[in-house]
């Protein structure tokens, strides 16, 4: 993989720099975002009614994370970067709030824990995954306690590899117990891109029904080879879907969903949900 620096746009789109944490050579951002209704807690002094009875709702409260990153890194630190994907899908659970409620869910290649740290709101357990390398596990780890007053999970932070698919017994059991699979942003290398789908291949060859939430940006690139914009990564995965005969149903979700963080919601950004097909 090569050495060359690469920084998310997301820094020009969203949040407040807080703090630099010069230890770990990272920043502390405010990530704000709307609460949505359902987690506004209304005292009952704050209930108002218009003049048809109908009740007054402030729906601009906001919550806010506090995430520790890295503001650009070389291509195999990536993880200690927040991308656009993890809003994108951390928008999409806070507006489902009854597919994650009370579910067991595991995030694979999780970054600073934005996303899971968002499910764990909702969710009865969470397990945040990453490689274990360039200290990210206790980055996630830091996030988590930083944003405790959030969490309403149960939680575990372990390591997964998708080039290495013998999991240990701790992480086969967390898996074995998760109906709800997240990814974002995870597909940006030919090598990972397979590894990743021998992830997910074992995790959906089953009896249990569990559905795939992948969030990703087609990043489109032009060649010379192909005279046009093509997206390599995203044809990638298809491909590797396609070619493997996987018995996977997958569907593209509209993304026209209400937007609670603040990011460029753009049109390359594709959220899908795959589950097998025999179950
Ligand atoms: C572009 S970042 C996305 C991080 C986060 N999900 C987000 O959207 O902000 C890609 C993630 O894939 C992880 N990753 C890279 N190689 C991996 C591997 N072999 N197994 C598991 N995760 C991996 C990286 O550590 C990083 O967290």
């Amino acid at each position: 993989m090569s050495n060359f620096r690469v920084t998310s746009e997301i820094l020009t789109e969203n949040c407040m720099t807080a703090s630099s944490n010069e230890k770990n050579n990272s920043k502390i951002s405010k990530f704000i975002f709307n609460l949505p209704l359902y987690m506004l807690k209304i005292k009952n002094k704050e209930i108002k009614y218009d003049e048809d009875e109908d009740l007054i709702l402030d729906r601009t409260k906001t919550g806010e994370l506090l995430i520790e990153h890295s503001i650009s890194t070389e291509l195999q630190l990536v993880g200690l970067q927040v991308w656009r994907g993890a809003f994108l899908l951390a928008d999409y659970i806070l507006d489902n709030p009854s597919i994650f409620k009370n579910q067991n869910v595991i995030e694979l290649g999780a970054g600073v824990g934005l996303t899971s740290i968002v499910t764990s709101m909702l969710a009865r357990e969470v397990t945040c995954t990453d490689i274990n390398s360039h200290g990210i596990i206790e980055l996630i780890q830091r996030n988590f306690d930083r944003n405790s007053q959030y969490i309403n999970a149960k939680f575990n932070i372990m390591e997964l590899d998708f080039l290495n698919c013998n999991w240990s017994s701790d992480l086969t059991k967390k898996i074995t117990e998760s109906t709800i699979i997240l990814a974002a942003d995870v597909i940006y290398d030919n090598d990972i891109t397979e590894g990743f789908v021998n992830t997910l291949s074992k995790i959906l060859n089953s009896n249990i029904k569990r559905t795939v939430y992948v969030a990703l940006e087609k990043r489109f690139v032009f060649t010379i080879a192909d005279l046009d914009s093509v997206a390599p990564m995203y044809e990638e995965f298809i491909r590797c879907i396609t070619q493997r005969n996987l018995n996977w149903n997958i569907q593209t979700i509209d993304i026209n969903f209400p937007q609670y963080f603040q990011y460029n919601r753009v049109k390359q950004l594709v959220l899908m949900k795959i589950y097998n097909k025999n179950n």
